[in-house]
């Protein structure tokens, strides 16, 4: 049986690693930070991600799958590490280049390498390719096998999704395609398509902008809405009874790892200037300042005024913080003297200041409903009523029912 080593132990990454160690393989999972191996090798997840538990523990107790801050000689690598943005919206490659520099020794003729994190099109043959070729006097597709293989996982969904949805690999050649259908067949139900490279680095670029670009419109579609007086919500409603129309929602920004990120990796190596997809992503970039802009118009004129802010993570029943346009309401507010505090009983782990339901709601002047958690629905509006200053409700998901609301003696605001 192959053995796989599985570089980055995140969101992506342990999930991989426990599905190839569940269908069979010896996995070795490889993270560079001390304090996530300690945790994993004790027992515990260090992130939230639902029926995951359940397969770490089994793997790990059926010795399948083994966690260490060391690489192994295996027979296939995988990299799943972070690839965020730098301060000039380009790929930060560095993680990518730091986990190739760690395998390159290791790697000799008939091993396979793929690389899982969304880059810009050109990384897996540029950058992983090229530093393992130069050390090992290898050609890729010949000396060894190099592929390249997109994650669509929805965050909270992850292990359904990590065996239901079809597949996107490209290979620098067939072969190399081809060996790594053989690795994830393992487990992936959903269809695996084979393409080169290239094609497939840009397809997983493609997906996350076609839905930025599209909120992007819904979130235009609404300040247009306003204008008119009319509800978006009910737009959005009837124009999707429409066989050919997906309009997504508007909202309070986009946040998270992928789809404020994405978009930038496409633009980062064009000669096309002002592209419709960098105005969409500055469109969804200004929606946070817009909704802080709506809150102090609210709480004008409310002396020593506090915001309470329900759900700090950047999209409903998930405890990511990453890239939470939350952040940037808090700092907003914050920066003007408002008191903010947060309540999110989904994030762990987390650098900011949270707080518990009803010292959250304290003496509060408005509740902005930030993230939609199902939880969230199970909280009695009536006691936290009793508890605030002033009642007043941004709802930012179309969360709350406007009438049960208004009954409770809020006053309600939507988006
Ligand atoms: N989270 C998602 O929903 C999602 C979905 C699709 C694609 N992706 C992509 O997958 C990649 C990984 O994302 P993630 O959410 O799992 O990130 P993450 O931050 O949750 O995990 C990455 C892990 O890699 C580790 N790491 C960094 N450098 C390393 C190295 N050289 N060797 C070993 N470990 C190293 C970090 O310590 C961290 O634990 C990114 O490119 C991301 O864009 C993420």
């Amino acid at each position: 049986m192959k053995k796989i080593s599985v570089l980055g132990l995140g969101y992506i990454g342990l999930p991989t690693a426990c599905m190839l160690a569940n269908c069979g393989f010896e996995v070795l999972g490889v993270d560079i930070d001390e304090e996530i191996i300690n945790k994993l090798n004790s027992g515990k997840l260090h992130i939230e991600e639902r029926d995951l538990e359940e397969i770490f523990l089994k793997v790990l107790a059926d010795n399948k799958l083994r966690v260490s801050n060391k690489v192994e000689k295996s027979d296939v690598y995988i990299i799943a590490v972070p690839t965020p943005l730098n301060k000039s919206n380009k790929a930060d490659l560095s993680y990518v280049v730091s986990a190739s520099e760690m395998i390159k020794d290791f790697v000799t003729k008939e091993n396979l390498i793929i690389l899982e994190s969304t880059s810009p099109p050109g990384t897996t043959r540029n950058i992983v390719g090229d530093i393992i070729s130069k050390k090992n006097d290898l050609i890729a597709g010949e000396g060894y096998y190099l592929a390249y293989c997109p994650e669509r996982v929805l965050p909270g969904k992850i292990i359904y999704e990590i065996v239901n949805n079809d597949r996107v690999i490209g290979g620098i050649n067939k072969k190399s395609a081809e060996f790594a259908r053989e690795i994830y067949s393992g487990f992936v139900k959903g269809n695996i398509y084979l393409t080169t490279l290239e094609t497939s680095e840009f397809v997983k670029i493609a997906e996350n902008t076609y839905r930025d670009v599209n909120i992007a419109f819904a979130n235009e579609l609404s300040e247009i809405c306003n204008d008119y007086n009319i509800n978006i919500w009910d737009v959005i409603k009837y124009a999707n009874m429409h066989p050919r129309v997906n309009i997504l929602n508007p909202g309070p920004g986009v946040g998270g790892h992928c789809i404020s990120i994405d978009p930038w990796f496409i633009l980062e190596n064009i000669k096309k200037k002002n592209t419709l997809i960098e105005k969409c992503r500055n469109i969804n970039n200004s929606i946070p300042h817009v909704i802080a802009k709506r809150i102090l118009n609210i709480i004008d004129g409310i002396r020593n005024p506090k915001v309470t802010i329900f759900g700090v993570a950047y999209k409903e029943n998930v405890g990511d913080t990453r890239e939470s346009p939350a952040v940037v309401i808090n700092n907003e507010l914050m920066k003007r003297g408002i008191r903010v505090s947060i309540y999110d009983p989904l994030v762990i782990n987390t650098k900011y200041n949270l707080s518990g339901l009803e010292d959250s709601v304290d003496g509060s002047d408005l509740i902005l409903l930030f993230s939609g958690h199902s939880v969230f629905k199970e909280i009695d509006l009536v006691s936290v009523s009793d508890l605030m200053r002033n009642r007043n409700i941004f709802d930012t998901r179309n969360f709350f029912n406007k009438e049960t609301v208004e009954k409770l003696g809020f006053n309600y605001y939507n988006i």
